[in-house]
């Protein structure tokens, strides 16, 4: 089973994951976590690229480009194998990353996102997505307190609310596959309710 961690900045996402496959192994199931962009040893080269302060003269296709290889390597080489033994896959950050943050935050051509993040893919989609919500304003708010600041950052405001927006609609458009977390919550609240959607769908499907 494929489950992906999504939200806007701020939202927790990191922490949230961390409890989670901590609460999931000490149950017994069979979990692997990962990140995106990184995840595997060339993917955090290209993570690297990506986030580094001095790299302004980045292009918006260039920064796309660069989302979509660190994934593809990343699908091929961690995540399609564990699935195909029968493993649990839980990844902070997907494909939905490019879509939010690339499409409705840059307003880049959907269509056109949509097939490369399918190539980079080869069409693999999660089997569940959390999004962990939180207003954009609180979200920021926490980046800077917890001095957390990267070049993909230093966007405006509007940008951020397109991305939450995003989202948001995403989840709507595809209610079978997202659950909305309300991440403005203290963290053990926001804990309990997303190992209770993820025990539920595991009982199911494994
Ligand atoms: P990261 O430091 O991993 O923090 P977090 O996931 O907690 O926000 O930053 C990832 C950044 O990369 C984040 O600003 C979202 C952005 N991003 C994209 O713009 N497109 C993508 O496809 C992915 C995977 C991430």
């Amino acid at each position: 089973m494929f489950i992906t961690l999504e939200g806007p900045e701020g939202s927790g996402k990191t922490r949230q994951i961390s409890l989670l496959a901590e609460a999931l192994l000490q149950q017994g199931y069979p979990i692997l976590v990962t990140r995106e962009p990184g995840g595997t040893p060339i993917g955090d080269q290209i993570r690297s690229v990506l986030f580094d302060l001095k790299n302004t003269d980045m292009r918006p296709h260039t920064e796309i480009l660069l989302f979509q290889a660190s994934r593809a390597q990343l699908v091929e080489q961690v995540i399609r194998p564990r699935l195909a033994n029968g493993g649990i896959v839980l990844c902070d950050r997907y494909a939905d990353s490019t879509l939010a943050y690339q499409g409705y935050g840059h307003q880049v051509d959907m269509d056109e996102l949509k097939t490369i993040v399918f190539f980079a893919t080869g069409g693999l989609k999660p089997d569940l997505t959390l999004l962990l919500d939180v207003d954009t304003e609180v979200g920021l708010r926490r980046k800077l307190d917890a001095d957390e600041w990267n070049r993909l950052d230093a966007y405006d405001l509007e940008f951020h609310r397109r991305v939450r927006q995003g989202y948001l609609q995403m989840a709507r458009s595809e209610p079978q596959r997202w659950v909305v977390i309300d991440a403005v919550r203290p963290p053990e609240a926001v804990q309990a309710a997303i190992l209770k959607v993820v025990l539920a769908r595991l009982k199911v499907k494994v």
